[in-house]
């Protein structure tokens, strides 16, 4: 598929590298979806990362003279909206490593600094004071080692910002939603943005 550096559209102080709009995931892979290979998810910014992205350029003092971490980061979405709103350091990590040549690419396109990392989430040896997971939530196993090693982090005292349309592995019990958008991917959808409570017992 073929990419064009295209505002996104919650966040169009940001300008990615993206499929062009008129096809989906499944159709631009020719239904690829469904083999070993990896999709390109990073060809598309997701719901839940352009929201994540809006949340932090419009609430800059979450992220400034902070450490950020993007886990599960596409096409670095929530990565450059850190680095634009005056975070310290940017580290987006993702398990595809095409993902992760991605992000180079479009922090470069957007003049800010990422560090970026080829690695599983579950294998994640580093921290950040704030972590941020667009759309992480939309299968059982990406939405369990996510939500595990989240709380170990929220357990080592980082803060936890997630962007999610209401995906169905969503643990939204571990959650308090602090904003809300209409994000205009295909069709419109109602996504939250979502900090991890504070009152966990059980892991
Ligand atoms: C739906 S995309 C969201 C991308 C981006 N955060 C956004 O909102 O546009 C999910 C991303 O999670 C990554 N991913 C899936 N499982 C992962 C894992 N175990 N560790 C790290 N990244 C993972 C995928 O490669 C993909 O880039």
């Amino acid at each position: 598929m073929d990419t064009a550096l295209l505002p996104v559209p919650l966040a169009p102080e940001i300008s990615l590298h993206l499929a062009d709009g008129k096809v989906g995931l499944f159709d631009g892979t020719g239904g690829a979806f469904s083999s070993d290979v990896p999709p390109p998810f990073w060809q598309f910014v997701w719901a839940g990362g352009q929201a994540l992205a809006r949340y932090v350029l419009d609430h800059p003092e979450l992220v400034r003279d902070r450490s950020v971490l993007d886990v599960a980061s596409g096409s670095g979405v929530a990565a450059i909206a850190a680095a634009r709103a005056g975070a310290t350091r940017v580290t987006a990590l993702d398990v595809d490593p095409l993902a992760v040549a991605a992000v180079a690419r479009n922090a470069a396109a957007n003049r800010v600094a990422v560090d970026t990392r080829a690695a599983d989430v579950a294998d994640l040896d580093l921290t950040a004071e704030v972590i941020l997971a667009g759309d992480v939530f939309y299968t059982r196993t990406v939405a369990d080692r996510m939500t595990s090693r989240l709380r170990r982090a929220h357990r080592e005292g980082a803060r936890i910002l997630v962007g999610d349309p209401g995906r169905g592995y969503f643990p939204e019990r571990l959650f308090t939603q602090v904003a809300e958008y209409v994000v205009p991917v295909p069709a419109a959808l109602v996504t939250g943005v979502w900090e991890m409570r504070a009152t966990i017992r059980s892991s």
